[in-house]
């Protein structure tokens, strides 16, 4: 088989059989074909697609690229959750724990924040002494005992959407919905398994900035991951503002802990619950069965009985981390300095916008402008106003943290760009747009 052949035929708009997309897969895993085609290759995807045979195939040959975990000795189903990335988008820390305290298994591999948006692995990683990097047989062992484990990437997971990954993000064809799909779920569904809740993001803030977008990549990776036998279902939620009131690391652990003692922002309350509720169901709880009012009277007594905190602190615990910050989260690092920022105006505050708001906690230091940047934990900001309050001169609309002046200065900038006032409230979009099974 020759690489040359398959881009040809690609670019031309025909189909390739199962066989040449595993060839290119093997090419990307093994540097057996060249960069530039591998690079070609994509190009003409992102312009022909790939069609519903072509698909999971591809899908197939990318997670069998590596290492594919098996669980199934672990009873019970084990169900994940994949957000495509948002911000203030901290709701993996809290519902982990409360999905495994009422009985499902949740293995979880997560990644890191990029951009705008936050990463799971970054918060996790703020919380004294908790360690991300667990071999293979500890993180089975977690989701055995605990029902839980969070742990990042390893380099034995799906390594050739690493490779083309790479080649997309310096190719500009990261935004095609075959290519996206794949390379979720070839990483998602390495992890053993049965199913997949998916929380898809529209707006600002999102990946997808379309409603008609989202739809289609959400529909693509349900109808795929079924296709190779596993579940899954996905929410279409809103992020044209930032989830939540906490933006950054160590302040996004605080917020959860907030959502593990049955309070925080209703937002992200909801949110924690509309997700954990189709994971009760996808996991078939024990007592649930396929009733989401039960599911969902069952997360919110994990909340207000301590269960689904108590199970936060275990996995803290288990994983290096300092179970105390649970009680007392003024043990999470704290923020050299700290700025209001006040309204100039009065009116309603119609628009946050959340890519803004994203890239001014990456200004703060909570996030990455590239890979290798390392990030501040206890910077971040909070945003004490929501979409649709009034505000008067002198409101407090922000509290960024932050180590250094000028990195408050940038940040403040990017906020007051953020926000856009008005006379009267705009009508409110639902959290969840719609659901796609
Ligand atoms: N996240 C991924 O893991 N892959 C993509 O292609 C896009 C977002």
């Amino acid at each position: 088989m020759r690489a040359y052949d398959l881009i040809r035929k690609k670019r031309d708009g025909f189909p390739l059989s199962a066989e040449e997309l595993q060839y290119l897969v093997w090419g990307a895993t093994t540097g057996g074909v060249a960069d530039e085609q591998l690079s070609a290759f994509l190009m003409a995807v992102f312009f022909r697609g790939m069609d519903k045979t072509e698909l999971p195939a591809w899908l197939n040959a990318m997670l069998h690229s590596g290492q594919v975990l098996d669980l199934s000795g672990i009873p019970g189903r084990k169900v994940d959750k994949h957000s495509t990335g948002g911000v203030g988008d901290k709701i993996s820390l809290p519902l982990a724990p409360l999905v495994a305290v009422c009985g499902v298994k949740v293995p979880m591999v997560s990644g890191r924040g990029l951009g705008h948006t936050g990463g799971t692995l970054d918060k996790l990683e703020s919380i004294p002494g908790f360690t991300v990097d667990l071999s293979i047989a500890r993180f089975a062992e977690l989701v055995n005992r605990l029902g839980v484990c969070l742990i990042g990437q390893t380099a034995e997971i799906a390594p050739a959407d690493r490779k083309l990954f790479a080649l997309r993000d310096a190719t500009a064809t990261v935004e095609s919905i075959p290519l996206i799909a794949s390379s979720i779920l070839s990483k998602k569904l390495a992890e053993g398994i049965d199913a997949l809740v998916l929380d898809v993001k529209v707006g600002r803030g999102a990946f997808m900035k379309s409603l008609d977008d989202a739809r289609v990549l959400a529909r693509t990776m349900v109808d795929l991951c079924k296709s190779v036998g596993r579940g899954c279902v996905a929410l279409l939620t809103d992020m044209d503002a930032p989830l939540g009131s906490a933006v950054g690391n160590a302040v996004e652990v605080r917020e959860s802990i907030e959502i593990l003692r049955g309070g925080g922002p209703p937002d992200v309350r909801e949110l924690t619950l509309r997700l954990g509720v189709e994971m009760l169901i996808a996991g078939e709880a024990p007592g649930v069965g396929h009733d989401p009012l039960l599911a969902r009277m069952r997360l919110e007594t994990a909340l207000a009985d301590g269960g689904a905190l108590e199970r936060f602190a275990q996995l803290i615990e288990a994983q290096g981390g300092d179970p105390r910050v649970c009680d007392d989260p003024q043990r999470l690092p704290q923020p050299k300095l700290v700025r209001e920022v006040r309204v100039d105006r009065s009116g309603v505050l119609t628009a946050l916008d959340a890519e803004q708001v994203g890239l001014a906690a990456v200004e703060l230091g909570a996030g990455r402008a590239r890979k290798e940047d390392v990030v501040d934990p206890a910077a971040g900001l909070l945003v004490l106003k929501r979409v649709g309050d009034e505000v008067r001169t002198g409101d407090v609309l922000a509290e960024l943290h932050a180590r250094t002046e000028s990195r408050l200065d940038a940040g403040e900038a990017r906020l007051r760009g953020a926000a856009t006032f008005g006379e009267a409230p705009l009508p409110r979009k639902p959290l969840v747009l719609e659901r796609i099974a």
